[in-house]
């Protein structure tokens, strides 16, 4: 069975870091036979989460990425920390994502429920992100995500990669775990 992954990272400017890291899990999880199908957030024009414009016309910017995330087993997420937490910009995609459409009942989590999650950083600071994807963590397991205990941290970013490749071998080696145990579960979990 081919396992089906959805990748996108919580910085949207060109040049990120996240997004570089992002690229080699997609890459690596490619080599390992998944389906990877890589979005850039920036492409979707998502309004920040409004009640009431859920219910006078749920956005289709929103509709379709959470049409995405339904159709995929499980996530690779690269982010950054900002201040200490997720960026705001990916809260924003899960918000819209995590909400009910066509009649489905409150809880129905339909774009997490039953899927996994492989969870990234890059931080120009010295934790490497690691409140971010804590938090990232706390988010996706509350709406009923299975995330991988592995994680990848890179800290002081801006002097981490050299030709698009992790210089240091050993945040390279976790990666690549990473993206073994999100491939491992998405199959386990398999209906
Ligand atoms: C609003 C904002 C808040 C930030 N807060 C943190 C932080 O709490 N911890 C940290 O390590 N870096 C922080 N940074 C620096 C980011 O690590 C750095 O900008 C990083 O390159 C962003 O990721 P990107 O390259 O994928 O865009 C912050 C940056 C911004 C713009």
């Amino acid at each position: 069975m081919t396992v089906k992954l959805l990748a996108f990272a919580g910085s949207t400017r060109a040049g990120s870091l996240n997004q570089a890291l992002l690229d080699l899990a997609v890459g690596e999880a490619r080599a390992r036979g998944a389906q990877v199908t890589s979005i850039r957030l920036k492409d979707f024009a998502l309004p920040l989460y409004d009640g009431d414009l859920e219910q006078s016309d749920f956005p289709p910017a929103a509709r379709e990425l959470k049409a995405l995330f339904q159709a995929n087993q499980g996530f690779l997420i690269a982010s950054p920390e900002y201040n200490g937490s997720v960026s705001g910009v990916l809260k924003n995609a899960i918000d819209w994502a995590s909400r009910p459409t066509d009649g489905e009942s409150m809880v129905a989590l339909s774009a997490f429920r039953g899927k996994v999650a492989g969870l990234m950083a890059a931080s120009m600071g010295p934790f490497g992100g690691l409140r971010g994807i804590t938090t990232m963590r706390q988010i996706l397991q509350t709406i009923q995500t299975l995330v991988a205990t592995e994680q990848v941290l890179v800290p002081m970013a801006h002097t981490a990669f050299a030709d698009g490749a992790l210089k240091d071998p050993l945040p390279a080696q976790l990666l690549g775990g990473l993206v073994a145990r999100v491939i491992d579960l998405a199959e386990r979990l398999a209906p």
